[in-house]
Formats: structure tokens, C-alpha cells, sequence
């Protein structure tokens, strides 16, 4: 595995794997890497020649508040893994380079709608950091394919309809979630949770399969699933950010068009914010009986 940290080194190397034919997929990550990023790996081996992952832990899209400087940084391991992985090229760029003069100047890319509501209310203005980074990105390793995880369903969502507005030449997978064997999401901030906190974090994905096989059942008072989603993560202890039962495509209120519907949850157990999301296929014009897989 070959690794750079300048855009114009890893640009020439990419170039000249173009130039004999081959193809590019691309994995971003902020590293502190798990099972589930691996997995995105090796997707993005299902469809290109050449793999390269991103390590870079992106300033702008942290809040004041949000946990930046303590965010895992676990290089080395990160390295073996992707080395075990086969992974080909490891791009580790400063934010010298990403950001030369600031953040505040920099430009930014903005994805209306689909950003500012579930997580970009409580994290206001994170997937504008997130889609600015990931065009630049983009920019530097110009793949033909990149792949994300749909854990973080709102950011891809975001990530697709950027790549779409700007007519970027890019196919964008989305990766089922990997899971622990209890149903937890893997996730790095997993990793601070101690015991009880670890032993409640399953709650999440029990009550969002519970609110799911209950639309899947036909039932369809949408705002009391809701409400009795969020009475149940609190009795187990964990706060309720948001639990909203949306349209997968819009991440607005479902309507008769829906055709798949998204549940998208956090919650926080002490300081560490967790996310999920389940999906169902819903077929208007017939019955709601089809259960997605993740
Ligand atoms: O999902 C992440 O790890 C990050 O948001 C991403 C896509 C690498 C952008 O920094």
C-alpha cells in the first residue's frame, strides 16, 4: 500500500494507473477504522481496479462544541488493516494543504433541504463541512466510484444529491450497516462507551426494528410510533435526539408517493451521540408488507 499526503503526488500516481486502464473507487474516512469501514473496502474492490482511502479528520465538519481534538487517531492500526485489506493507495492530507487559509474562507458546498433537519439540527452545519470535504476530495482522487456507509444515511443522502446537482461523473455505493452481534451499529464512538453504557447501546436498533416491523404491520399513526420510540430509548437511558419516520428519498414527512421509508434515530448515552436507521420498501399502489434488509 502506497501512501502520500499531498494531493499532487497521489494525483500522479492515480493518473498513471488511469492512463493503463484502470478504474478508481474511492473510500473517505476520518480513520479510527472498524469492521463496518472495512467493509467499504471491500465493496469499493468490487468495482474498480484500484483502491484508495482518505484518513483525514475533517475540522469543518466538527461543531465548537463536538469532540475534535479527542476524536480517535489510530494511524498505525489503521494502516495494518487497510494493508490486510488490500487496499493500494492511502491518501493522509494535512489540513494545511485542505484548508491553506482557513476554514472560514474556504469555500463551501451547501446541500439545502436534505441538511438541515434530523442530524444537521442538532450538528448545524456539519454536512456542509462533509460535503465540502467530500467534493474536494472528489476533486483530488477523481474516482469513478466511491462508497459510504449507510449508517450515516442522512450524509449519504446528501452526498448523492451533491454529486447529482454538480454533475459529478462519479457512481456513489451506499454499504449495508455492519452490526455487533447485538444489533449496535459499529461505529468509533463505540469505542467510548464503557460496560452499562455498552450493555444499553443495543436499545437503539431494537426500538428502531420494533417502530419498523410495526409500519411494516400497517400501522401508520406515524407520530405516536414516534413518541412511544422516544418514551422507550429513555426508559432504557438513553436521550432521545430526534426519531423521525421519514421518506428515504426526500428524509421528509412520508406521503403517498413514498416508496421506501427511512427510520433515522439518535440519542446520546452520557456524552457519546449515536446514530442508526432502519429501512422499509413500502409499495404504494400495493401492500406494505416488504421488509428491506438492513
Ligand atoms: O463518514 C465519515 O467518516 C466522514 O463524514 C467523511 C465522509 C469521511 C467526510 O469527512
Amino acid at each position: 500500500m502506497k501512501t502520500y499526503s499531498t494531493a499532487a503526488s497521489l494525483r500522479a500516481a492515480i493518473n498513471t494507473e488511469k492512463r493503463s486502464g484502470k478504474t478508481i473507487a474511492f473510500v473517505p474516512t476520518m480513520g479510527n477504522l472498524h469492521e463496518g469501514h472495512l467493509r467499504l473496502v471491500q465493496h469499493a474492490k468490487q468495482h474498480a481496479d484500484i483502491v484508495v482511502v482518505s484518513i483525514f479528520v475533517n475540522p469543518l465538519q466538527f461543531g465548537a462544541n463536538e469532540d475534535l481534538s479527542n476524536y480517535p487517531r489510530t494511524l498505525a492500526a489503521d494502516k495494518e488493516k487497510l494493508f490486510a485489506e488490500g487496499a493500494q493507495y492511502l491518501f493522509l492530507p494535512h489540513a494545511s494543504e485542505i484548508y491553506p487559509e482557513g476554514m472560514d474562507s474556504h469555500t463551501k458546498i451547501s446541500v439545502p433541504e436534505l441538511s438541515d433537519n434530523h442530524c444537521g439540527a442538532s450538528r448545524p452545519g456539519h454536512f456542509t463541512g462533509v460535503a465540502t470535504i467530500v467534493a474536494k476530495l472528489f476533486n483530488i482522487v477523481q474516482p469513478d466510484t466511491a462508497v459510504f456507509g449507510e449508517k450515516d444515511f442522512q450524509q449519504l443522502s446528501v452526498i448523492r444529491k451533491m454529486v447529482s446537482d454538480l454533475c459529478m461523473p462519479i457512481n456513489i455505493i451506499g454499504v449495508a450497516t455492519a452490526r455487533a452481534q447485538d444489533g449496535l451499529a459499529l461505529s468509533s464512538r463505540n469505542g467510548y462507551l464503557n460496560t452499562e453504557q455498552r450493555s444499553i447501546a443495543p436499545t437503539l436498533h431494537r426500538v428502531l426494528q420494533e417502530t419498523r416491523e410495526a409500519i411494516a404491520c400497517g400501522y401508520d399513526s406515524y407520530s405516536n410510533l414516534e413518541q412511544h420510540a422516544k418514551i422507550s430509548l429513555n426508559k432504557a437511558g438513553l436521550k432521545s435526539d430526534y426519531f423521525t419516520i421519514c421518506d428515504a428519498r426526500t428524509l421528509r414527512p412520508i406521503t403517498g408517493d413514498t416508496e421506501e421509508v427511512v427510520i433515522l434515530a439518535a440519542a446520546k448515552l452520557g456524552t457519546t451521540r449515536l446514530i442508526d436507521n432502519v429501512t422499509l420498501n413500502v409499495n404504494p399502489s400495493a401492500d406494505w408488507g416488504m421488509l428491506a434488509a438492513n
